[in-house]
């Protein structure tokens, strides 16, 4: 059977910007940005977006494209080793994650684009937040977005992910950058701007680490990264593509929405009720519930509309990306048929969505700290493979089909994805899981098992080839 592969060069960027453009975006990038100090996690949010997020998205296209093969078979193919094998199921573990509580949210927004269809009034957005995100109702609405998701992935890439995307992208941006403008025009869309655009240097010194932590995880959401979807999606591309002209171009289409979203949800939430809004989870849906609610009904329905929809199309161009990472698995590993593969984990996601959906503190764990952990930890597995175990590999990849420029910067990319990168992400993990757990350490006691762990890898991996 030959292996499946994109239709054009703009197919692919769609659809691995269509993954990377989702509920992190519009759910969780301005929540994010108003609970970390506004404009100054911005900054360092772009920061690392620029220093970690790309070149990082560009280690996952390089073992993608060079294997040709989802995580588990890239990583034992290319390094020949069964142990590089099981560590690549790590990311296909992420991914039964990651979906089983994304498909709950994506739940909420079809309830809601509903209700804003039927115009249901909504007098108390909080109570009524609080009374449909979990339940026998957020179960059925999580049903109908995981089969929604699953009806796109069974078309295959070409026939389903492509053909949807295409469709799915240019609408998105197109309905947002509407109801910017329009959210500009209120009175008192200013004080949003100020808020999302003016940055508070004082609180990014004082919270320096915190700050650092939530926008380094939001990066790696946002960007789809370190759970294999950019690798899987890179390993369906052909040869004359250039990698870091698409990753560059995936990675800023996807950070222009994010910044949209700021701009879309910030100067609504000002000028409608008068700040940020509540945090958490439910931010989005209770404030932006309430500040539709303020406006005269068609307008107040139509945006209400318009906007979920939006959110609806983001969240399943992402969530369909969290299906084919196991498909594909299934697939490649097991030779079973695509419609096999779906139809299966369908049946699993119903049931793992479900406990979510149900269960609040299940739902807020996954959500809150085990994805950003996974994540941390697949993109560090596969940057140390490919700086250490593909090497000259890795750059051949990185060059073939690029132009001159990526010959000019592909030894400092490889420098940067070899050393730097795993001592950054080493580091945020293990003050991720400190924290998580509870644990109070001084930041001198991170950074030093951080190098300890480093140079352990480094020097393990100097030989992988022959002893994993
Ligand atoms: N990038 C997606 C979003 O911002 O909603 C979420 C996501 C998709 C994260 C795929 C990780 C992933 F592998």
């Amino acid at each position: 059977m030959t292996r499946e592969s994109w239709g054009s060069r703009a197919g692919f960027i769609l659809a691995a910007a269509g993954s990377a453009v989702g509920l992190g975006n519009l759910w969780r990038f301005p929540w994010m940005t108003a609970e970390n100090g506004g404009a100054a996690f911005l900054v360092l949010y772009l920061g690392i977006i620029l220093l970690v997020g790309v070149p990082g998205l560009l280690g996952e296209l390089v073992i993608g494209r060079r294997a040709r093969n989802s995580p588990v078979g890239a990583l034992r193919d290319l390094a020949d080793s069964r142990g590089w094998g099981i560590v690549g199921h790590l990311p296909v573990l992420t991914n039964l994650f990651l979906l089983s509580f994304y498909s709950v949210v994506g739940g909420w927004v079809l309830r809601y684009l509903l209700d804003a269809i039927l115009g249901t009034p909504i007098t108390e957005p909080g109570a009524y937040f609080d009374s449909v995100a979990f339940g026998l109702e957020a179960v059925g609405f999580h049903v109908l977005f995981i089969l929604l998701t699953g009806l796109i992935v069974v078309g295959g890439i070409r026939r389903g992910i492509e053909r949807a995307t295409k469709l799915m992208m240019p609408a998105i941006i197109v309905l947002l950058v509407g109801i910017a403008i329009y959210a500009g025009q209120l009175p008192g869309a200013a004080a949003g701007y100020d808020f999302f655009l003016q940055p508070n240097i004082t609180y990014l010194r004082s919270n320096f680490v915190d700050v650092l932590l939530a926008a380094g995880g939001q990066a790696l959401f946002t960007l789809s990264i370190g759970a294999g979807t950019m690798l899987t999606y890179a390993s369906y591309l052909d040869d004359d593509r250039s990698l870091p002209a698409d990753g560059t171009t995936i990675a800023i289409l996807n950070t222009a929405v994010g910044v949209l979203a700021g701009l879309v949800v910030l100067p609504l939430l000002f000028a409608l009720v008068g700040n940020a809004g509540t945090s958490g989870p439910g931010a989005l849906f209770v404030s932006l519930t309430g500040a539709f609610g303020t406006l005269p009904a068609p307008a107040g329905r139509g945006l209400a509309i318009t906007f979920f929809a939006v959110v609806a199309l983001a969240a399943l161009s992402s969530s369909i990306s969290m299906l084919e990472i196991p498909v594909s698995f299934l697939v490649d590993e097991h030779g079973w048929t695509r419609r096999r593969a779906t139809t299966v984990l369908l049946g699993v996601f119903l049931l793992t969505g479900a406990v979510n959906a149900l269960e609040p503190a299940v739902f807020g764990f996954i959500a809150d700290t085990l994805v950003n952990l996974l994540l941390t930890a697949g993109l560090t597995v596969f940057l140390l493979f490919a700086g250490w175990v593909l090497g000259a590999d890795a750059i051949a990849e990185f060059e073939r089909g690029a132009g001159p420029l990526a010959r000019r910067t592909s030894g400092a990319w490889l420098l940067a994805i070899g050393i730097l990168l795993p001592l950054f992400l080493l580091f945020t993990l293990f003050s991720g899981a400190l924290g998580a757990a509870d644990v109070a350490v001084p930041h001198h006691w991170v950074i030093l098992a951080t190098a300890g762990t480093a140079l352990v890898a480094f020097l393990g991996l100097r030989h992988a080839r022959s002893v994993v």
